[in-house]
């Protein structure tokens, strides 16, 4: 209600510089335990989550809104991407507001703080997870993740991943490697061949640092099937823990109706659903249920939360509904969620996972 009321003139300004507004305000939220909801308490592997929505990396790049984020009822936050050395990305204006779609395009190329910044917003951040990093009361209500990219200017990105996974790793819940945003150029060649094996390989080492901390890969929304089985079979004997469907897209759908349409970058929010959706179709086939799932791109419902969780998703994670719909959202989808569980009989959410196989 009262995003509504404030989001025409947050949306008076550029959309980078109404980020930075939202995510101060969110920082000064405090950290407040959501009522629990047990049918929608839910695990991943050995990660337990108060809830299967979670919100997806790049919101809170520098992790300066942990508390806040979790304040809102989200079940995991995952901050970055955060890369080894702090860099500026690109030129701006580099993110764009598509009103009309629902959409966000962004070029913003992993401007973020670095990795020694975010880590030390993560430590700071009121944590009870797992017991050897407590760093203060029992406050916390959910999972940490931290994604991980490499420098634009890397000589060596796989030692960037290597180094980011390794410090992160003490860190967090859980870490991401993200070798799908299409901003930095060539990253995405990593999903493929032998350098994708490398990296993998590289990766499970540097995570025992963390003491096997849970490592997940987050992948395009743009994969042919060929590259689709071949990232999943890598993902599987390379001892990935999740794989996150997907990032953000370089295609644009038809119908989009935003004098921005044309601009470069990736396009999230409400076009992006139905690639979305059949890109974790297609990793649910080509993994048959080996491998964990998180969906990502065009989330915004309980209805379509609860869609991608039969389609084979564990989790569910969102950035660009939150940016038309504010905050109140992920406490709304919840409610709605765990009445869709109810009405379908579904005494938890694993229950649910992939029944529309
Ligand atoms: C992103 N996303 C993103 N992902 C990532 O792994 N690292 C990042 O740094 C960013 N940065 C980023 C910035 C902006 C402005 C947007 C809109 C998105 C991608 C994001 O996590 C998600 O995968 C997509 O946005 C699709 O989900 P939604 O937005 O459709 O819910």
């Amino acid at each position: 209600m009262i995003y509504r009321a404030i989001r025409p003139a947050l949306f008076l300004l550029d959309p980078e510089r109404a980020h930075g507004v939202a995510l101060r305000s969110l920082a000064l939220r405090p950290a407040r335990a959501a009522a629990p909801r047990p049918r929608l308490a839910t695990k991943l592997g050995e990660l337990s989550f108060a809830n299967p929505i979670g919100i997806a990396a790049g919101l809170d790049k520098d992790g300066r809104a942990i508390d806040g984020l979790f304040g809102i009822g989200a079940g995991a936050v995952e901050i970055g991407t955060l890369t080894p050395l702090p860099q500026p990305g690109n030129p701006k204006p580099r993110m764009f507001r598509l009103v009309a779609d629902g959409a966000l395009i962004n070029r913003l190329g992993f401007n973020n703080g670095g990795l020694e910044a975010g880590l030390a917003r993560a430590r700071s951040a009121r944590r009870a997870g797992r017991p050897a990093l407590k760093t203060g009361p029992a406050l916390r209500t959910g999972v940490l993740g931290i994604n991980v990219g490499a420098n634009k200017d890397s000589a060596d990105r796989i030692a960037d991943y290597a180094y980011g996974v390794a410090a992160a790793a003490q860190v967090a819940d859980y870490v991401t490697i993200n070798i799908s945003s299409p901003n930095t150029p060539g990253l995405r060649d990593l999903q493929h061949g032998d350098a994708l094996r490398d990296l993998l390989a590289v990766c499970d080492g540097a995570r025992m640092a963390g003491g096997r901390t849970p490592l997940w890969l987050k992948v395009a929304p743009d994969l042919d099937p060929a590259a689709i089985d071949a990232i999943a079979r890598a993902a599987i004997a390379g001892g990935v823990d999740a794989l996150v469907v997907g990032n953000t897209t370089v295609s644009r759908p038809a119908a989009l109706r935003s004098a921005h349409a044309g601009q470069t970058g990736g396009l999230s929010g409400a076009p992006l659903g139905a690639a979305a959706r059949a890109t974790l179709a297609a990793f649910r086939d080509a993994t048959g249920g080996r491998l964990p799932l998180v969906a990502v791109g065009g989330i915004g419902s309980a209805a379509e939360a609860y869609a991608r969780i039969r389609a084979g998703a564990s989790l569910v994670q969102l950035y660009t509904a939150l940016v038309y719909e504010g905050p109140g959202l992920v406490a709304r989808m919840l409610t709605g969620l765990d009445a869709l569980l109810a009405r379908d009989g579904f005494a938890g959410v694993a229950e649910a996972v992939g029944v529309d196989m």
